[in-house]
């Protein structure tokens, strides 16, 4: 097998956490570049990766990090912005493509990985975050002097996830009813490990150059059926409320405004399209994506047991505390 030397955008996330370590695994020599090098220490054990710490949109600093790498694997994407007007979605999505071209000629580095994401098109305009993703891969994929390849995932699953697991923390929370914004909105959610498992073999199979996969698990459910699955991990199994378009649209709205944005009237808009595959997963990979039900429980039960302990040793701290 080729070992190669690659540089990874956005590879102290959730997918490439999961990557750079099967990546390591393998044997490559993994650059990744990042804003924070301290938080992501944890990656530095794997034997052949490299933390660099720097602002990846700016171009001298891409063109100097590409220095030598025969592999480009772009993973940086936002779900928001901190403004309302989609210049975050495409200062992090088209101009940084833009400036990875750019260090790519400047280096002559040809394979380049992008993650996109379902439903991402650069022909029309679903929501500023899916225009942004499919106006970026269009960029990439028409200059002819790099040999890209695409994957466009469902939401994707598996430990460390955001969707999963921010749904557990929001329900644990909630003592009775959640009312849920988009509750029709469907998606074939896909396991991480089977992302991976494509990232991996695009790397290796020049029959993937030039392609976009989408990439879908093996069961379509809608947006409520997936947090009742999430409710039913807790004790007090909370139920959940389909708000209506409207309604919907106005909790939209209201949490555009809110701290951290926890969601917005482009995730509304991201919504209105169903997060689903037409064809089955690609052939080319050789795998059966995995289920949910085979991975979520693992990680979740985990999260909650490992919660419940730290909540039975503050209680216990408490009770000392009052006995002193
Ligand atoms: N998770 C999903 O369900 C899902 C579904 C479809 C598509 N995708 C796509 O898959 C990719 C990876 O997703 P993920 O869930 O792993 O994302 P994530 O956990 O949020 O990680 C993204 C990484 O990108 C970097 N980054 C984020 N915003 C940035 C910014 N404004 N400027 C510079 N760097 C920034 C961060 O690295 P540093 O903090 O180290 O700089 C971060 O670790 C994204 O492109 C996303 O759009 C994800």
């Amino acid at each position: 097998m080729k070992r190669y030397n690659i540089c990874i955008l956005g590879g102290t996330g959730f997918v490439g956490k999961h990557l750079v370590s099967r990546l390591a695994g393998e044997g490559h020599q993994i650059r990744v570049l990042t804003r924070h090098r301290e938080r992501h220490r944890d990656l530095l054990v794997l034997p052949t990766v490299e933390l660099v710490q720097g602002d990846i949109h700016n171009e001298s600093f891409l063109k100097q990090y590409f220095a030598g790498q025969q592999v480009i694997i772009n993973l940086v994407g936002i779900l928001n912005e901190t403004s309302h007007n989609g210049k975050g979605f495409q200062r992090a999505h088209v101009q940084l493509v833009q400036k990875i071209i750019q260090a790519c000629e400047k280096n002559h580095v040809r394979r380049v990985l992008h993650m996109s994401a379902l439903n991402a098109t650069g022909k029309k305009k679903l929501s500023h975050y899916l225009l942004s993703k499919g106006q970026a891969e269009d960029l990439l994929h028409i200059i002819d002097t790099l040999q890209a390849t695409s994957l466009r995932p469902s939401v994707i699953f598996g430990a460390g996830d955001s969707f999963f697991n921010r749904f557990y923390r929001l329900l644990r929370f909630t003592p009775f009813v959640l009312p849920l914004a988009c509750p029709h909105a469907r998606f074939a959610p896909i396991y991480v490990g089977d992302v991976v498992e494509a990232f991996v073999h695009c790397l290796h199979d020049p029959r993937t150059i030039g392609q976009r996969y989408d990439l879908c698990g093996p069961k379509v459910y809608t947006l409520k059926q997936l947090v009742q699955y999430v409710a039913s991990f807790l004790h007090h199994q909370p139920a959940v409320l389909g708000l209506s378009y409207s309604l919907s649209k106005l909790q939209a709205y209201i949490m555009e405004y809110m701290p951290g944005k926890p969601f917005s009237c482009d995730n509304f808009q991201s919504l209105q399209a169903d997060s689903v595959c037409k064809d089955p997963f690609p052939a080319i990979f050789d795998l059966q994506p995995r289920s949910i039900e085979a991975i979520v429980p693992n990680y979740l039960t985990r999260q909650g047991q490992r919660e419940n302990l730290t909540t039975y040793r503050s209680r216990a701290q408490l009770y000392t505390r009052q006995r002193q």
